[in-house]
């Protein structure tokens, strides 16, 4: 397709937008309850190795591909592959786009209706309570599908208004709100008594606790939270100028994905420590081990106990939001330019598909004895699927196809201006691309399976 590509407004937009795909549910539901499982402060460390040494190439090779590919996700792997198989890379990524979005909007949901839930006071109780709460709510079996509409409906709405209008004004005002949300709730937090001890289990490592799986987990926490092998940077990366630079832009936002996270820790452990809850109770820490923080901790100062919850879930629904808006771009481009149709209809195709991608996931967390495959629901089996053997596979490949496919040439023009770093740093890239990340991700792969 020969026609001129919408580009991203301005710098900001580019950062903002892409940093909003890789700002989520990783970072402030995943990232903290990985910390806390795994010992704190060292995963930490381990986990900004991780971003700086494979990540961040990983998203220079996505950004690479997506705008010299300048076009969808899967067409873009075909431009660069000239006709061999390695094309089907980009379709994998799709699809796995495709998969991803609808689970996520359920999660996505969950945030929703918790905002709705701490406005209606349904939040205060005791931990009991909470708990059965959560298991009531999620296993309903209209509740949560509403929610999903919902979030659907807003994240179409800001589709269908295009590149600029749409994704990059939406992320220009939600990534702002978010930061200062997440400022205010760590602020609180960590005024809180006791908070000192959440801050110290975050900032002091002990070595002792670091094991294979703490390398492995922040290894697969990383390429989760940047968005890495669904197509997602690839896509928004088609809509860089020529003048945005790649390589800056993928260590701003690891830089501010790492930020958030951090701050994400930073809001949760001073006030998990300090009512004396342990931050190692795994997924159900938002929503079960959370309220139970925000109830114990904020309850008894007059107008903030009120509002913290409520501000905890706006943030989350938010950070969500920028992400499934990334997810479902990715399947719209490919669905409008695949099939020469408007955008309009190519956002319609994905809505519909994924909101009932997301109804059956739902439904089937309720009905786990009539819905499941291989002994999981279908909630839990596409996480498994997607984020156990898809975005995995895809990110090997992809390092594979820009360390041994795309022409040479490409990498280095774009490594191109860094002076004299230029040659040193396409070098380390290439054999980071050809080797590092490659061994890393089949590591992770393997250990997932038990077979390492
Ligand atoms: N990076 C997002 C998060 O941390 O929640 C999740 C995600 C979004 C992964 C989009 C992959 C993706 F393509």
């Amino acid at each position: 397709m020969a026609e001129e590509r919408v580009n991203f407004g301005s710098k900001i937009g580019v950062i903002l937008a892409t940093a909003g795909s890789a700002v989520g549910l990783g970072n402030i539901w995943r990232f903290p309850y990985m910390t806390g499982e795994n010992g704190g402060a060292a995963f930490i460390l381990i986990y900004v190795a991780c971003v700086f040494i494979l990540g961040i190439p990983c998203m220079i090779g996505e950004f690479l591909i997506g705008r010299h590919g300048a076009s969808n996700t899967a067409r873009a792997y075909t431009r660069l592959a000239k006709g061999s198989n390695w094309r089907w890379i980009g379709y994998l990524e799709v699809l796995t786009g495709f998969l991803i979005t609808g689970y996520y909007a359920v999660v996505s949901g969950w945030c929703l209706n918790y905002i709705y839930a701490s406005i209606m006071g349904e939040l205060k109780g005791d931990p009991a309570y909470i708990t059965s709460y959560f298991t009531a709510f999620s296993n309903d079996p209209i509740r949560p599908v509403f929610w999903t509409i919902v979030i659907f409906g807003i994240t179409h709405f800001i589709i269908v208004h295009g590149v600029r209008n749409g994704i990059e004004k939406a992320s220009k005002l939600m990534m702002p709100t978010l930061f200062i949300l997440l400022l205010v709730i760590v602020v609180a937090a960590c005024l809180l008594p006791g908070a000192t001890k959440g801050i110290d289990f975050l900032f002091k490592p002990d070595f002792s606790k670091v094991t294979r799986d703490v390398f492995l987990g922040a290894l697969g926490q990383c390429f989760y939270s940047l968005s890495i092998g669904m197509g997602c940077l690839c896509t928004y990366a088609s809509y860089f100028s020529r003048q945005t630079n790649i390589k800056t832009s993928a260590i701003q936002i690891g830089l501010i994905d790492l930020l958030v996270a951090i701050l994400a820790g930073l809001m949760i452990f001073p006030a998990a420590f300090s009512v004396g809850i342990s931050p190692d109770s795994g997924p159900s820490l938002i929503f079960i081990t959370l309220p139970n923080v925000f109830n114990q901790a904020f309850l008894s100062i007059p107008v903030i106990g009120w509002g913290v919850a409520l501000l905890f879930y706006a943030l989350l629904s938010l950070a969500a939001l920028t992400s499934l808006i990334s997810l479902h771009e990715v399947n719209t481009v490919f669905f409008y330019e695949e099939l020469h149709i408007t955008r309009k209809a190519g956002a319609w195709i994905v809505t519909i598909a994924c909101c009932l991608i997301g109804a059956i996931c739902s439904i089937s967390i309720g009905q786990k004895s009539s819905m499941s495959l291989f002994g999981m629901d279908l909630f839990d089996l596409f996480d498994f699927v997607t984020g156990q053997l898809m975005l995995p596979i895809c990110g090997l490949l992809m390092c594979l196809f820009v360390g041994w496919v795309i022409p040479k040439q490409i990498v280095k023009d774009e490594l191109s201006n860094w002076g004299t770093l230029r040659f040193s740093f396409y070098k380390l890239f290439l054999f980071t691309m050809r080797f590092v990340c490659p061994l890393c991700i089949l590591a992770i792969m393997l250990h997932q399976f038990h077979l390492i």
